[in-house]
């Protein structure tokens, strides 16, 4: 188990758009081990590699009040969305701030698991808010662009 730093707001980081994985290597799955303890070490619903300064495309989220049920996605893309959700949102990168952000009330995401196999998997509520935020992460963008007044 091993913590990682999270990087904050203002790291270049986290303005990057990262890059696919091709490959599952044992470094990868130490990379995805390290996320999860660092994300629920800090608390977090949601963590995406370059909130750790690794620039490719991995997201973990566990939404569940237990902590207990981890979601790995590799490569995640949305593939559809339905409704709207307007509710505050907070990112482990921007510490004690939150701010209200609009999101699909449904999304249904495409990704791969951790032996490159691809699933799909929809979310509601919270799940889909984080799978926004998590993806955005992905393409360099933060909540705050997002914020409503
Ligand atoms: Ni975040």
């Amino acid at each position: 188990m091993a913590i990682r730093k999270i990087r904050v707001i203002g790291d270049e980081c986290l303005t990057k758009v990262c890059r696919p994985v091709t490959e599952v290597t044992d470094r990868t799955k130490m990379l995805i081990e390290d996320m999860l303890d660092t994300m629920y070490d800090a608390g977090g619903v949601g963590l995406a590699a370059p909130q750790v300064g690794i620039l490719k495309r991995i997201v973990v989220i566990d939404v569940s009040p237990e902590g207990d049920s981890p979601i790995v996605l590799i490569n995640p893309e949305i593939i559809s969305t339905s409704g709207k959700q307007t509710g505050e949102e907070g990112c482990l990168s921007v510490p004690d701030k939150s701010g209200i952000v609009t999101r699909p009330k449904k999304v249904k995401v495409k990704a791969f698991d951790i032996d490159m196999n691809e699933f799909t998997l929809e979310g509601e509520d919270l799940l889909a808010r984080a799978f926004c935020h998590e993806i955005d992460h992905l393409d360099g963008h933060l909540y705050v662009e997002k914020i409503e007044e």
